[in-house]
Parts: structure tokens; C-alpha cells; sequence
């Protein structure tokens, strides 16, 4: 979708359940009309700021949200601009097919507090913004551990060494082992929120949860980062961090 050229202030949508609380960023101002549009696929999506209690979030309709002001003028205008909101997504099997080639680095990323402990093996995981420091996390929304992620309200990213595979896996789910169990391996630590750290990582953040949003299969996490704890680099440059590409496990 080609959006209009004219200045584009971006803000934010509320949170239809609480005024003053950030959720959604969609255009606005002079691109207002295309917040349907954009908002369009993640219809009957859940989201929330974290400072909603758990019990109280359920799923809205945005794009009812965000046009709820808009004239009918508009909502025409957005309708015959949306040739390509019409076209169907491309195949799950087309993509992963795809994004399988894209390589990243391996990660567990835990969660500690009054729901439990528990971690998943992840990556999609990416950097968001600096300045708060914010990462996301995916996480599976048929995952059990996404009702801990939310309790819990504070998780860790930890960076994967080379030699971590076993671990990899046995936070991946292909052992059988599930919830606490899995931290029976690997040696483990805490920063600031209480989340299992790994002394071996490459690199850990601790974060508390900012926000969370349903995305079709997954739940992405924001996270405002606390503590970091990084791995002094390998004098002779040598590859120290497990990576997954292709579908198979690498070094780089
Ligand atoms: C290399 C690798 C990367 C993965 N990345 C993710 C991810 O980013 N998000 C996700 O939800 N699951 C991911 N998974 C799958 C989860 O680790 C797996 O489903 C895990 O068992 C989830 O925990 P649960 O069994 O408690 O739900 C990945 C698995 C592997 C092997």
C-alpha cells in the first residue's frame, strides 16, 4: 500500500477499555483514512497496555475503533485505495519457506513471578527502540505460557551460545519437558525482575512487559528493558553466538 506523500503524524490509538493508555500505533491526522486499512488484518486481535488488569483485556474490534470518528467520505476513500487489503495473504507454507531462509539468532526467553517459571526456545525476537530500551518477543498464542508472560508481567531474552543446542531444544518442547522442568538444565541466574537469566548467554535482557498484542498466530510482547548483561567479545573474533538458518542450527 502506497501511502500519500503529505506529512504523516503517527500517534497512537487508546485502548477503547481505558482512556490516557497507549496501544495501537496507526496514522493519523492527514492519513487518518488509512488507519482502517491498516488496522484491517488484525481485526477481532486482542491488545492491551500491561497496566490493564489480565481478567479485563478481551478482544476489540480496531478497525472499528480507529474509523469509529471517521466521515463516510473517508471510509469510502479507504475502501477504494484498499485494492490491496482485498488480496489474500500469501500461503503459511509460502512463508516460512521464506522467512526459514532469514537467518536469526536462538534465544530463550524466560518468565519468573507469582504465575511460575517457564521458557520457551524464540526467534523472533528484535530490537524496537532505543531510547526507552524495548524489545519484542513472539510467542505461540496456543502456548500455555502466554497466560505466565502476562501475570508475570516481566520476561528475559537470553542470547544463545554456539555450543547450546541441547538447551535449545529442551526449550523448544523436543524433549518432553515442560514449564520449571526445563530450567533443570543450564546454569541459571537472576538480574533485576527475578526472570532466569543464563550465566552462559551471549547476551540477556531483563525487561518488564510493556504492552502485548495479538497478531494472528502470535502474541508479540513489548518489553521496557531493566538490566542487560553482555558477554565480552571473543578476543580473536571467533563465532560464539547459535544461530538458526535454514531450519538447522549454525554459528556466527
Ligand atoms: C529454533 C527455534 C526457534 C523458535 N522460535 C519460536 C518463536 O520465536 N516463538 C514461538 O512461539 N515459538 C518458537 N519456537 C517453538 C517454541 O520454542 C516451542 O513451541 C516451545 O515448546 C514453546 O513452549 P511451550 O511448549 O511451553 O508452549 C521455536 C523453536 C525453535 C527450535
Amino acid at each position: 500500500m502506497q501511502l500519500p506523500s503529505t506529512d504523516i503524524a503517527v500517534t497512537y490509538a487508546q485502548c477503547p477499555k481505558k482512556s490516557g493508555q497507549i496501544s495501537n500505533p496507526v496514522p493519523e491526522g492527514p492519513c487518518k483514512k488509512f488507519a482502517g486499512l491498516i488496522a484491517a488484518p488484525r481485526m477481532g486481535s486482542a491488545s492491551c497496555d500491561v497496566r490493564d488488569k489480565p481478567s479485563e483485556i478481551k478482544g476489540f474490534d480496531l478497525q472499528e475503533a480507529t474509523m469509529a470518528n471517521d466521515s463516510t467520505a473517508d471510509r469510502d476513500l479507504a475502501r477504494q485505495s484498499g485494492t490491496l487489503a482485498d488480496l489474500p495473504p500469501a500461503t503459511g507454507e509460502a512463508f516460512r519457506d521464506a522467512i526459514a531462509r532469514l537467518p536469526s539468532g536462538v534465544n530463550i526467553v524466560t518468565s519468573a513471578g507469582s504465575a511460575g517459571k517457564a521458557g520457551f526456545t524464540a526467534t523472533a525476537v528484535a530490537s524496537v527502540s532505543d531510547d526507552p530500551p524495548t524489545v519484542l518477543v513472539c510467542l505461540n498464542r496456543k502456548s500455555p505460557q502466554n497466560k505466565l508472560m502476562r501475570e508475570n508481567a516481566q520476561f528475559a531474552v537470553n542470547l544463545l551460545p554456539k555450543d547450546a543446542v541441547t538447551l535449545a531444544n529442551i526449550f523448544a518442547g523436543r524433549t518432553g519437558l515442560h514449564l520449571e522442568d526445563r530450567f533443570k538444565h543450564g546454569d541459571w541466574t537472576t538480574l533485576t525482575t527475578g526472570s532466569p537469566v543464563l550465566k552462559g548467554a551471549v547476551m540477556a535482557l531483563d525487561c518488564r512487559l510493556l504492552s502485548f498484542e495479538d497478531v494472528g498466530s502470535h502474541t508479540v510482547y513489548f518489553g521496557t528493558v531493566l538490566a542487560t548483561l553482555t558477554k565480552p567479545r571473543h578476543p580473536e573474533g571467533a563465532k560464539e553466538v547459535l544461530i538458526y538458518h535454514d531450519r538447522h542450527y549454525g554459528e556466527a
